[in-house]
């Protein structure tokens, strides 16, 4: 299926690897123009050097913190001024830390906030000005798939992905007039470092995620290139008329019928 990608301008934030820069890697791969950001600049050099030699697509990187308002605001000027249009918005961050309800005060709160949600909304208004003129563009929020079940020690990212659920319902409700479509992706267990480095210490690492595995009826965990094809389809000319929606991605993980 031709995708309707190539040309087309993508802005992906948090993308120096895991399921961000396997998004980049998919919609380069598809021919669109690639721009991506996140914060250590050794890094995001490496993933757009290596997404651009695996799919001889342009791939431009622009380091940033999404949670600085100012080099956020920074980085979609810059980003919408390469190519002079912004097609595709991939929003997603770090994952904010895991514990417990008690274990967060208000600086971790106003942290997940910041990073989980309030960066969403800030890019999502800073592309409006290129996708509005184009009569379309695609705004895609990796969440997680915490919002439609929950998972234990996940209160942070639960309530800021909730958040984020109700802000791209409302945005699909404004900007489809323009012909914008906004949805979001909730992943349960998908191969990257973050969840490495959540396995239990002091088993061995493929035990570990046998165990993790048991409940997934697809008896394995999800990878990176699965999640990004999603993307790539939400970005896609064919998902036209998909928006306001969250769709899982976990292997049947969870139960939970709507
Ligand atoms: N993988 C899963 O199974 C899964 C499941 C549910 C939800 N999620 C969510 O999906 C998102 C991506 O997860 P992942 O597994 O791809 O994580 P990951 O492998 O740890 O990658 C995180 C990426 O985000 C960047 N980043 C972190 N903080 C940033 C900031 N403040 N500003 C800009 N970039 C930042 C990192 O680069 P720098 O550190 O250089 O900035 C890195 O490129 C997270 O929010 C996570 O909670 C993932």
């Amino acid at each position: 299926m031709n995708l309707g990608l190539k040309g087309k301008v993508a802005v992906v934030l948090a993308a120096s690897k895991g399921l961000g820069k396997a998004s980049a890697l998919a919609l380069a791969a598809e021919g669109a123009k690639v721009i991506i950001g996140s914060r250590n600049t050794t890094k995001l050099n490496a993933a757009a050097k290596e997404i651009s030699t695996q799919t001889g697509s342009e791939v431009h990187c622009i380091p940033v913190d999404v949670v600085d308002a100012k080099q956020l605001t920074d980085f979609i000027s810059k980003a919408g001024n390469i190519y002079g249009s912004i097609d595709i918005l991939v929003n997603n961050a770090g994952g904010p830390p895991f514990g417990k309800f008690e274990n967060f005060d208000d600086a971790s709160w106003q942290q997940a906030f910041e990073q989980n949600m309030l960066s969403f909304a800030r890019t999502s208004r800073l592309v409006l000005p290129f996708m509005k003129p184009t009569g379309g563009g695609r705004i895609i929020n990796i969440i997680s798939g915490s919002v439609k079940s929950v998972l234990a020690n996940s209160v942070l990212s639960t309530a800021m992905r909730m958040a984020v659920v109700g802000t791209a319902k409302m945005l699909a409700d404004e900007l489809g007039i323009y012909g914008i479509t906004v949805n979001n992706i909730a992943p349960g267990l998908i191969l990257t470092d973050r969840i490495k480095h959540t396995l239990p210490q002091g088993i061995d690492p493929e035990e570990a995620i046998k165990e993790k595995t048991k409940s997934i009826p697809l008896g394995r965990i999800g990878k990176p290139e699965e999640f990004a094809a999603l993307v790539a389809f939400l970005s896609s000319a064919q998902a036209a008329y998909i928006s306001g929606t969250t769709i899982q991605i976990d292997g049947g993980a969870s139960r939970a019928i709507l």
